[in-house]
């Protein structure tokens, strides 16, 4: 079968190449990959920043934000049937006993760092015509939301983020009233999607255009927009007021310094970015110190996602389908067919303001979308 393939350490290796079918184990179910969302982890794999290949291969089939169809449902035990839209999640337990979170489905907090992670880490991803999957890392998706389905990885994602913030959060009687997200990719728009749903007073600032696409699908929502060139984010405190969470979205590490100064007392930043290493920044540490220790402030790192909150993130993708229909399609701004593959990965012009691009395999059927 076909696989798009990556040599993790390698940059700019990207391969559309033959594979074997996978190998189904023990109570595992065989999906058809219907499309598969891209996103930066993918970019920074093929820059050779991120990644490692399975034990014995020297390649890696990249892609893990995977929609697709069961088409051998295994064992009746799995509760799947075929043709279910399922989308699988990331990671994988580590092995040690010790690791409590990995030893109750908790693999998003694994505390070893001895995971495995789908198209990531030490496992091949869902970029192939097929994989097989054990049904518990699985989630089925109505086939009414099919056509949203590849977004449902980093909406779970940022379900997990949310979800951690408000249960940080009951540290103190607190009201989430005002939010505001940092960057307009994927992530942050989806973000603001699950605040804008639950009646949060949402702002997004990202450097794209104020008449842009993203700044037009954030105001579809209620969310405000503010261009980080007019209104830069050293202005939040000064133009909002209090601001109870933050949620930096853009991977760009020195925006967490400047987004705790405007964060407000007791507030909570949650950062999802994956950011570059090794770029040196002054700080005035004490002045981080003291912002963090005199206004109980919170500062904390989200990764991945478990099976709760892929659920989640199916009931959320019905709320939004409900509230604002064609918004998730809006979304998903290019299908790139498999063999144009290398057009999904390119990098764009920014004015072209993609937010999430897909490589359609097997597609959905017809009617579905
Ligand atoms: C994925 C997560 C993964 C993380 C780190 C993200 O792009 O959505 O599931 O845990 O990368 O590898």
């Amino acid at each position: 079968m076909k696989a798009i393939t990556v040599k993790p350490g390698i940059a700019d290796y990207l391969a559309l190449r033959e594979v074997p079918e996978p190998a189904v184990g023990p109570g595992e179910v065989v999906v058809r990959v219907a499309r598969v969302g891209v996103c930066g982890t993918d970019q920074e794999i093929i820059r050779g920043r991120y990644g490692t290949a399975p034990a014995g291969s020297d390649f890696l089939v990249i892609g893990h934000e995977g929609l697709g169809q069961v088409v051998d449902s295994g064992p009746a035990a799995t509760g799947l049937s075929l043709g279910d839209y399922v989308v699988a999640s990331v990671r994988r337990p580590c092995p040690h006993a010790h690791c409590r979170p990995c030893r109750s489905g908790q693999n998003d907090m694994c505390l070893t760092g001895d995971f495995t992670e789908r198209g990531i880490q030490g496992r091949h991803g869902f970029l192939s015509e097929y994989y097989a999957e054990h049904p518990r890392f699985l989630t089925p998706v109505p086939p009414a939301l099919a056509p949203a389905g590849a977004l449902l990885e980093p909406l779970a994602v940022v379900e997990k983020a949310l979800r951690q913030s408000l249960k940080i959060q009951e540290r103190l009687p607190w009201n989430l009233e005002r939010a505001v997200v940092l960057g307009a990719g994927a992530i942050g728009l989806l973000a603001a999607l699950l605040l804008r749903l639950r009646g949060i007073e949402t702002w997004v600032f990202d450097r794209s255009a104020p008449a842009g696409r993203k700044a037009r699908l954030a105001g579809q929502t209620g969310a405000h927009f503010a261009n980080t060139g007019e209104t830069p984010v050293s202005r939040i405190a000064a133009e909002l007021g209090q601001v109870d969470l933050i949620v930096e979205a853009t991977g760009y590490a020195p925006l967490v310094f400047d987004a705790c100064q405007q964060l407000g007392g007791n507030g909570v930043l949650c950062l999802l970015g994956v950011a570059d290493e090794g770029s040196p920044l002054t700080i005035d540490a004490g002045g981080f110190n003291n912002r963090l220790v005199l206004g109980n402030r919170l500062v904390f790192g989200s990764v991945n996602a478990n099976p709760a909150d892929f659920r989640a993130g199916v009931e959320s993708l019905a709320q939004i389908e409900q509230r604002w229909p064609g918004l998730t399609e809006s979304l998903q701004t290019r299908r790139v067919p498999l063999a144009e593959f290398q057009d999904a990965f390119a990098g764009q012009a920014e004015d072209i303001e993609d937010i999430k691009v897909t490589v359609e395999l097997a597609g959905l059927t017809p009617d579905e979308d």
